[in-house]
């Protein structure tokens, strides 16, 4: 299953990839994900970046899709992969579509979960993430059982630097300008997909599998 997850800002997209890893053992290639442990690791790709998360903005398009590509080359993509949060605007994602052409794997879906704007606030500000093996959690919706350990593998929870509320509205206003237009892109070519991003996980992931084609 080669596969773009699209959504907004706390639709699920790291919720429910994390699910597919686990059904369809194929490698989750999320670019919030690389550019945090970049900002982690303190490599100068990491500083550059930092300045446009903390912000809420697009960090420029060439780091982006120089470290996708160099992610999708390796041997684990040859069985499928999830891309999440990415493409996240045109440029983006006609380079994405040139990659793909150029390295013979082709997207199968672009999957939109999607959920209504006055939903995500508390999401995002309710989000806590496991700093060891990077589960998600919500104070408000999925509660861990230990208040600041993950249920999974007892690490530390952490809070992201950019779930501040003026934060996520910036984040929330570049989604609608920028990613939003993609679902268009990918209505054209005959692959969009979508489900409703509302309810529990468990069955959001059903809907999921279904739109999916239930393989
Ligand atoms: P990124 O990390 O991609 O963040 P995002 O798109 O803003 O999306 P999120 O990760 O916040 O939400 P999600 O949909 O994954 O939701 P989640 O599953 O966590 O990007 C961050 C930044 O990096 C960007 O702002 C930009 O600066 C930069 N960047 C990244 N990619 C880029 C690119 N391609 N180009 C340029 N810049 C880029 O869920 C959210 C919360 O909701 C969790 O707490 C979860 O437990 C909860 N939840 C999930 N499902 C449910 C449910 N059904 N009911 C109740 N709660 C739920
Ligand atoms: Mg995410």
């Amino acid at each position: 299953m080669r596969l773009v997850l699209l959504g907004a800002p706390g639709a699920g997209k790291g919720t429910q990839a994390k699910k597919l890893i686990e059904k369809y053992a194929i490698p989750q290639i999320s670019t919030g994900d690389l550019l945090r442990a970049a900002v982690s690791a303190g490599t100068p790709l990491g500083k550059e970046a930092k300045s446009y998360m903390d912000k809420g903005e697009l960090v420029p398009d060439k780091v982006v899709l120089g470290m996708v590509e160099e992610r999708l080359k390796k041997d684990d993509c040859k069985k499928g992969y999830i891309l999440d949060g990415f493409p996240r605007n045109t440029v983006q994602a006609e380079a994405l579509d040139k990659m793909l052409t150029s390295l013979k794997m082709p997207l199968d879906s672009a999957l939109s979960v999607d959920v209504p704007f006055e939903d995500l606030m508390k999401r995002l500000t309710g989000r806590r993430t496991c700093k060891a093996c990077g589960q998600m959690f919500n104070v408000y919706f999925n509660a861990p059982k230990k208040e600041g350990k993950c249920d999974k593998c007892n690490g530390d929870l952490f809070q992201r630097d950019d779930d501040k509320e003026a934060t996520i509205k910036k984040r929330l206003e570049v989604y609608n300008s920028q990613t939003a237009p993609l679902m268009d892109y990918y209505k054209k070519k005959g692959i969009l997909k979508a489900v409703a991003g509302v309810g529990s996980i468990d069955a959001i992931f059903d809907k999921v599998c279904a739109a999916l084609g239930g393989k």
